[in-house]
């Protein structure tokens, strides 16, 4: 039975695909679209509080049973959202794999082939099969060239930088590819050039118009993880402001095509409360009536001196804590139970001098957030590329890098509530010790401890063995009220993203997809890509997904 309807689907997709490329056509019922109000999401009078994954590359698999299978085992776990890329451009027409842009000194072409728009038909449409909602991101902040070497009229790419074209999220085009492609130095170029512009408007209409009818598409994210600077700088006069107006000039393009989605930011949730407004936000008058029995109360917003207080509180109660059981430290931290030297950790990957709440970054998620057009705030917790905090030398580096993610957990649920809008956690992860190898920066087009050893990684880095990678990930999604500091449930967090989804079982081979070709290819099977945070095999923290998609659930907003 399941086999024949299984079947039966399959064979309904392509017949439709062939028949109607682009439009799904029936006319939908409004409430069968997402909305949101002001503390979350509802689909056809229903609550949608959910848990969701990223998966960037799905739309880069060649077989469209891998596709149905990836989401049809993401759907078993109860999560109901997924996040990817509706872009995958390319400065020349590669060979083999799925492209969707062409951007040539210039000059846009969309290729709406079999390789091309097509494959993103078929994830959408198999998507809204499964009963599973998609976020689209339309551009990324990020796209490092990775290095070469010329030798006379050849260029090549360094064998250690090698990784195959869409492998990495960093790899599908995004702001930088246009700003080279334009002739343009600087990364905020993407913001202000006029013909970047209406070449980026012109590619966001093909796709919003293309999908506009959807009811599988949750909302349209502008960017991931928008900033002033990327691999190409910043120039001197890209503010957080710059990057508002560009938010809000999208939001609005979008919203004369699309009245039936959401459109979202898809930034990585800096704050900056001192930052300028484009969008200040006005205080209301209106009594807000007492919160019904077990329902949440409504939080208030942090300003910078709470949060820097908060920090200091907290750091003060673990050093109290470390004097009375004799175990102070200040000049190191522990690493699996002794005491090194913080210079070895400091030859990790740099966290970026950048601190998330001044506004450096260029990024006032708060102002963004603020925009009529735009539906709900995104923030995301990386805290392996990013510091949320100051580290506590008296604690484990793992358990710092947890606490401090709670704590943006819940500044970022605050910094929304203030809006009165819904906040996503539109990804969160932390690279374990087994996974370190695949390990690559959003900003790097190779991995870093490729070479490392693993008994070097376990004791000279500080990443979370697999334990800990499941106390982090089941704090962030777990419906716990008693604990001090907020949780994704406790916090009012509309929705949860873990990043990012892990496949095993890929049939057919691509660009992104190596099977093992020594023998029979009917029983090899490949991995989905690992930048480091990939969960395939993972069995634990798929089952940690999948009881905080029954905790979300079972605690509408
Ligand atoms: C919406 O809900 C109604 C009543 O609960 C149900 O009959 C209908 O099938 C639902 N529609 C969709 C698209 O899920
Ligand atoms: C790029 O476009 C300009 C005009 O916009 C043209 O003059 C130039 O020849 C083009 N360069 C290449 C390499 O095609
Ligand atoms: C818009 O996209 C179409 C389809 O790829 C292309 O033919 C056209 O040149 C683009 N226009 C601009 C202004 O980029
Ligand atoms: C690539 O180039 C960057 C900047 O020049 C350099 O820091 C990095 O080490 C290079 N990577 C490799 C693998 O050679
Ligand atoms: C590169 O140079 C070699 C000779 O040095 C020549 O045979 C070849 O055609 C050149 N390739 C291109 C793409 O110009
Ligand atoms: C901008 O990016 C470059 C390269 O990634 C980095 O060296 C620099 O510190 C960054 N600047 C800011 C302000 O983040
Ligand atoms: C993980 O690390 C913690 C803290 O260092 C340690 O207590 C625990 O035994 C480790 N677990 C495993 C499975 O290595
Ligand atoms: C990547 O980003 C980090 C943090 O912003 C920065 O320190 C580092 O220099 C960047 N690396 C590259 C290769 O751009
Ligand atoms: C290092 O960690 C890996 C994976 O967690 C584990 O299998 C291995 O036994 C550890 N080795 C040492 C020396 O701790
Ligand atoms: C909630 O967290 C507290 C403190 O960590 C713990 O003692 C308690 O058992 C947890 N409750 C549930 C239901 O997980
Ligand atoms: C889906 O899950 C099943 C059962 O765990 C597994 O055998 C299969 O390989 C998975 N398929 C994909 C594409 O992940
Ligand atoms: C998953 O397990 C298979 C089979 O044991 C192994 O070949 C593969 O490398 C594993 N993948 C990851 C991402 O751990």
């Amino acid at each position: 039975m399941h086999f024949l309807l299984y079947f039966w689907l399959l064979t309904s997709i392509s017949l439709c695909l062939a028949v109607t490329p682009s439009r799904t056509i029936a006319k939908r019922d409004p409430t069968s679209f997402v909305s949101s109000t002001s503390s979350g999401f509802s689909v056809n009078g229903s609550s949608l509080r959910y848990v969701g994954t990223n998966l960037y590359w799905l739309p880069t698999l060649e077989s469209n049973d891998d596709i149905w299978n990836v989401l049809a085992n993401i759907s078993s776990l109860g999560i109901k959202v997924v996040r990817l890329w509706a872009f995958n451009d390319v400065e020349t027409i590669p060979d083999t794999g799925t492209w969707f842009q062409l951007v040539q000194n210039g000059t846009t072409t969309i290729n709406d082939g079999p390789n091309g728009l097509q494959k993103l038909d078929t994830v959408i449409q198999m998507a809204e099969q499964q009963g599973l909602y998609v976020i689209l991101s339309l551009t990324n902040n990020w796209n490092p060239v990775p290095n070469t070497t010329t030798t006379g009229n050849s260029t090549q790419v360094l064998a250690s930088t090698n990784i195959p074209r869409n492998t990495l999220s960093n790899d599908f085009g995004g702001m930088d590819l246009y700003v080279r492609q334009f002739g343009l130095q600087y990364h905020d170029d993407f913001y202000t050039h006029a013909g970047i512009l209406t070449a980026f408007q012109n590619y966001t209409q093909q796709i919003v118009t293309r999908y506009a009818d959807s009811p599988a598409v949750f909302s349209w994210e502008l960017a991931n993880d928008a900033r002033c600077n990327s691999t190409q700088a910043t120039s001197p006069t890209c503010t957080t402001q710059t990057v508002t107006q560009w938010h809000a000039t999208m939001a609005s393009f979008i919203a004369t095509l699309d009245s039936n989605h959401i459109v979202s930011a898809g930034t990585s949730g800096y704050q900056c409360t001192d930052c300028q407004k484009l969008y200040p936000i006005t205080p209301t008058v209106t009594s807000t009536p007492s919160p019904a029995p077990g329902k949440k109360r409504k939080v208030t917003p942090l300003t910078n001196a709470q949060i820097v207080r908060k920090r200091a509180e907290s750091k003060r109660r673990s050093r109290a804590a470390a004097i009375r059981a004799g175990t102070l430290k200040e000049d190191g931290i522990r690493i699996r139970g002794r005491w090194v030297s913080t210079m070895a950790r400091r030859q990790e990957i740099s966290t970026g001098s950048s601190s998330t709440t001044d506004g450096s970054a260029g990024v006032d998620s708060q102002d963004i957030l603020n925009i009529p057009n735009i539906g709900f705030g995104s923030f995301q917790v990386f805290p392996d590329q990013e510091s949320y905090g100051t580290d506590d030398p008296n604690l484990d580096p793992v358990d710092n890098k947890i606490n401090s993610s709670l704590l943006w957990i819940q500044q970022s649920a605050q910094s929304a509530a203030a809006v009165g809008k819904p906040v996503v956690l539109t990804g969160f992860g932390l690279v374990t010790q087994d996974n370190l190898q695949s390990f690559v920066p959003f900003n790097m087009t190779y991995a870093p401890y490729a070479s490392m050893a693993t008994d070097v990684v376990n004791t000279t880095t500080s990443f979370a063995n697999s334990t800990q990678q499941e106390t982090g990930y089941s704090s962030f999604l777990e419906n716990n009220d008693t604990k001090s500091i907020a949780v994704a449930n406790s916090a009012g967090l509309a929705g949860v993203m873990q990043y990012q989804w892990g496949s095993t079982g890929i049939t057919q081979s691509s660009s992104t997809i190596q099977l093992d070709s020594s023998t029979s290819p009917s029983t090899d099977t490949g991995d989905t890509p690992n930048d480091g945070y990939s969960i395939a095999n993972n069995t634990a923290i798929q089952q940690i997904l999948m009881q905080g998609a029954q905790a979300m659930a079972a605690n509408p907003l």
